[in-house]
């Protein structure tokens, strides 16, 4: 498995589970099995609604010696109501709780957006914070506090655009060491891998396979399905490999993690399976022709009338 090492020389394995969008029974079962046939990364978000149900496997995993935490890269994110400095260790808390587990490998700053606290998800300007009232930077703050206290390993943000992350990049005492972002052949964020690289930044594919489970508002009629691609057909065909398989090989192959969403025991299994395929240098350079900064989640819900976010100043675009 190929691995992404950070500058204390842990090392994060690249494919892991994804489970946003995983009922909790679903997810319940599902690490189980991923466990069970080797995956060792599984991202996990608080708002995601199923830490609970992830932390019952994991913790039955550990007790029937399937797997020792050392061995697992766990990963949750700090979710948009708790961005208030003086809320950060409460919400870590309240997601190493549920996992049943006492540190996290890496914490990431879920978006750029702060809510009002207790709000999940706004209905309005009111449930919203500015980042001028709200501070990436003081939120940033009591994450770094968090590694102090050996809460977590590593931290980093999610959803940043390169302008953000230099801005917090330059001003923070431990730097962001991950973003995790929607990456796949459609959006292949060439800048902000640019960016990474140069800084040592390490970056997370989310939503690789073009997220097809996502809730009906989130998606647009006309939207190209990324699982469909005629390109990525053909390659699956040569290789006699999914599509999947080769969205993932393709990701893999960038030197990117990659976090491919399953709760069904067989594409699980398929999805692991993709840390053997090799997509050559060819096939990458048909692939890149794919690239038209289509974003699947574009940051709509944080976009309310008369509120501080618009859709370009979250992606500074
Ligand atoms: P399921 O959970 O039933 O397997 P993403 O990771 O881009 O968010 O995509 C997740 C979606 O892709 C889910 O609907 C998931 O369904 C589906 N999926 C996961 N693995 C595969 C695969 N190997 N082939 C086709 N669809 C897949």
């Amino acid at each position: 498995m190929k691995t992404l090492e950070f500058s204390n020389g842990d090392q994060m394995p690249a494919l892991g589970l994804g489970t946003w969008k995983s009922e909790p029974q679903a997810v319940y079962h599902a690490v189980k099995h991923a466990i069970k046939a080797g995956y060792r990364h599984i991202d996990c978000a608080w708002i995601y609604g199923n830490e609970d149900e992830i932390g019952q496997a994991l913790e039955e995993s550990f007790a029937e010696g399937t797997v020792k935490r050392e061995d697992l890269w766990i990963t949750s994110k700090l979710w948009n109501s708790f961005h208030k400095p003086e809320h950060v260790e409460e919400a870590i808390k309240l997601s190493l709780k549920a996992l049943r587990i006492d540190y996290l490998d890496l914490y990431l700053m879920h978006w750029p957006v702060a809510h009002k606290e207790g709000v999940f998800l706004p209905k309005g300007a009111a449930d919203l914070v500015s980042l001028e009232d709200c501070p990436v930077s003081a939120t940033w703050g009591a994450m770094e506090d968090l590694v102090k206290q050996g809460l977590c390993r590593h931290i980093g943000v999610s959803n940043f655009s390169v302008t953000k992350l230099k801005k917090l990049t330059e001003a923070a005492a431990h730097k962001p060491e991950m973003n995790q972002l929607e990456m796949h052949p459609y959006l292949q964020q060439l800048d902000m891998v640019a960016f990474c690289r140069a800084n040592g930044i390490h970056l997370t594919a989310y939503s690789p396979l073009g997220s097809p489970d996502r809730p009906a508002r989130l998606k647009d009629e006309d939207e190209p399905v990324l699982l469909e691609e005629p390109l990525i057909a053909t390659i699956a065909e040569r290789l006699k490999v999914s599509p999947a398989q080769v969205l993932l090989g393709w990701s893999l192959k960038r030197g990117n993690a990659v976090i491919p969403k399953s709760v069904n025991p067989v594409r699980m299994e398929q999805n692991f399976e993709a840390r053997n395929i090799e997509v050559s240098d060819e096939d990458c350079t048909a692939i890149e022709k794919l690239n038209r900064g289509r974003r699947y989640v574009n940051g709509s819900a944080w976009v309310v009338d008369g509120g501080p976010y618009t859709i370009e100043n979250l992606w500074d675009e």
